[in-house]
């Protein structure tokens, strides 16, 4: 049994489509955890922020943290915000190594941007100044990662290769 291996890190850093990956080459079960709640909750992300508001969507996430910080072998990918609860923090901390993925703030803008709509907490005419204030209120939250590893200006191979590096060097 191996540790979960964690990524967190704000919106557009890749969380998701670097852990899918991490998962085929370690030939781990992926979890994405906001797939996960929407599957429990039968809405999207979006649809639970609409209707029942952030304070829902935080609650379906807790669950869910302390759920997955029970089980080990897993690469899960948090929602961006997962990180602003301690509680989360801990559950998963416990049986998991926490990775931050990072990126500049003009490629997070240049993702979201791609993915208008998705995601509740920004504006559709958000700016990278508006990003860069939320990295900066945030920061604290992921500076807690066990390790952070900058995802700009690198392809989906190099990321990896320094992901396993990290758990290399952890174990
Ligand atoms: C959020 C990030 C989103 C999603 C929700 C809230 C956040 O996930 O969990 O919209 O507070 O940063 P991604 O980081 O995958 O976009």
């Amino acid at each position: 049994m191996a540790k979960n291996v964690v990524l967190i890190g704000f919106m557009g850093t890749g969380k998701s489509s670097i852990g899918i990956r991490l998962a085929q080459k370690l030939k781990r079960k992926f979890v994405d955890m906001d797939r996960e709640i929407e599957m429990v909750c039968d809405m999207s992300v979006a649809e639970i922020f609409k209707r029942y508001g952030e304070v829902r969507f935080r609650s379906e996430e807790r669950l869910m943290a302390a759920k997955l910080g029970r089980e080990q072998d897993l690469i899960i990918s948090t929602g961006g915000g997962a990180v602003l609860v301690r509680e989360n923090m801990t559950a998963l901390q416990e049986n998991g190594i926490l990775i931050c993925l990072e990126a500049s703030p003009a490629d997070i803008f240049a993702r979201v941007n791609r993915k208008k709509g998705t995601r509740p907490l920004l504006r559709n005419n958000i700016s990278v100044a508006d990003i860069e204030r939320l990295l900066q209120e945030r920061e604290p939250f992921y500076a807690q990662a066990d390790v952070r590893i900058n995802t700009s200006g690198k392809d989906f191979e190099q990321i990896i290769r320094e992901i396993l590096q990290v758990l290399q060097d952890k174990k």
